[in-house]
């Protein structure tokens, strides 16, 4: 499984694991993989403390840090954060906040302590994620920054390489990644639909190998839908450099989440998943539940565009977390994962994870290997 990136990057296995939480990032680069820990979350002072906790954590190992800079939202030019967040309030419609706090009270969601209330507008922006940038790179086990929903903008490029990183960025086009590459991005990670979270509409197996041949010899991570070795197996046959994953790290051992969100992931099958722009505006694959079929109801308001549609939500996703194993919150909470979810179905820790992936892969290589003529 060793390919080129395992040298520049300095790891043993090519898969990388994306994540929002601490703990998974430094396990996987413990076990030998790379952990990508999700920044969109955290004021760069908690990315501060994230990271730092990281570097306590991971050894000598690498990892790297994901930003989110949409290649088109609302607000788009305007640099300064707070400006921006008072200029997009005022174009939230209060019928959509009313939607969202009905919903949450229908289903028996605790208010959040006001202590505790979430900031709404977090790192959706080139504005927000600029400072992201900044803390991420002070740490020098960081050696890669990746970014999702565009080609990062040339100065975050230029910056990042002048600190000697990598800079990589997840597509679900062929056009996107072309353009990641003249913009001078160096891994391009080429995302099929099945994968959680944002995703586009063309499948894995039809979309790595036309983003392969499209950016060569740019280095291509294979995404989306990845959950067993035979699949990195097939990824690297078609010549991916590594594969780049994310739900298969919500129901960890490691992980943060709540047991009933566990629970709603274990239970759910390949069939349970569905792309749906309710909770940040553009289309993320996560859990069908009754929040995204209310907003697909009859009378419901359009979701609002990025990052308008995530400050309506912020509130929500923070009690659908926090109170996850309420009386009737899993029907309301945003489960973000992919159609993989159907293959997960017990808890592992990062190690293991990582062992099966290795020797699911190995098994399909061998099998591969027996059919060479003798
Ligand atoms: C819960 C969740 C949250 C995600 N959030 C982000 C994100 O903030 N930034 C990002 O680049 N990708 C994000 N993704 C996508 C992952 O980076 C990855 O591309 C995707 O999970 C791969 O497909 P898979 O889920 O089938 O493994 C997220 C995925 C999941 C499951």
């Amino acid at each position: 499984m060793h390919t080129d990136l395992c040298d520049r990057l300095g790891i043993e296995f090519p898969i990388f694991a994306f994540s929002h939480c601490r703990d998974v990032v430094a396990a996987v680069s413990q076990a030998g993989g790379f952990g990508v820990l999700g920044a969109v979350g955290f004021s760069p002072e908690q990315l501060e403390i994230e990271c730092r906790w990281i570097d306590e954590h991971v050894g000598d190992r690498p990892y790297g840090v994901d930003l989110v800079i949409p290649a088109k939202y609302e607000g788009q030019g305007e640099i300064d954060p707070a400006k921006l967040e008072e200029q997009l309030r005022a174009m939230i419609p209060a019928r959509h906040r009313e939607f969202a706090a009905k919903l949450l009270a229908d289903h028996g969601v605790p208010e959040l302590p006001p202590e505790n209330r979430a900031r709404e507008l977090l790192g959706w922006t080139a504005a927000t994620a600029a400072p992201q940038v900044e803390v991420a790179l002070a740490h020098e086990k960081v050696r890669l920054i990746a970014n999702a929903l565009g080609t990062p903008p040339s100065d975050v490029i230029e910056h990042v390489h002048a600190s000697g990183r990598l800079v990589a960025a997840l597509c679900g086009r062929v056009h996107q990644a072309v353009r990641h590459r003249d913009a001078g991005v160096d891994i391009v990670i080429a995302q099929g639909t099945e994968g959680g979270g944002h995703t586009g509409e063309i499948g894995s197996l039809v979309l790595w190998p036309q983003v392969i041949k499209a950016v060569a010899p740019l280095p291509v991570l294979a995404a989306g839908g990845i959950g067993t070795g035979e699949q990195i197996a097939a990824a690297l046959a078609m010549g991916a450099q590594g594969v780049w994953t994310g739900s298969l790290w919500l129901a960890v051992e490691e992980a943060e989440a709540q047991p009933a969100q566990i629970e709603s992931y274990l239970r759910a099958t390949s069939e349970d998943t569905v792309r749906s722009r309710s909770w940040t505006g553009k289309p993320c694959r996560m859990l069908r539940n009754e929040w995204t079929e209310a907003w697909e109801g009859e009378g419901a308001p359009k979701p609002l565009g990025m990052p308008l549609q995530g400050m309506v939500t912020m509130d929500a996703i923070a009690r659908t977390s926090r109170y996850a194993s309420s009386a009737h919150a899993q029907e309301v909470a945003f489960n973000p994962v992919g159609q993989t979810v159907g293959l997960m179905t017990e808890v592992r820790s990062c190690r293991e994870v990582i062992y099966d992936l290795v020797e699911g892969y190995v098994e399909a290589a061998d099998r591969l290997a027996a059919l060479a003529p003798r």
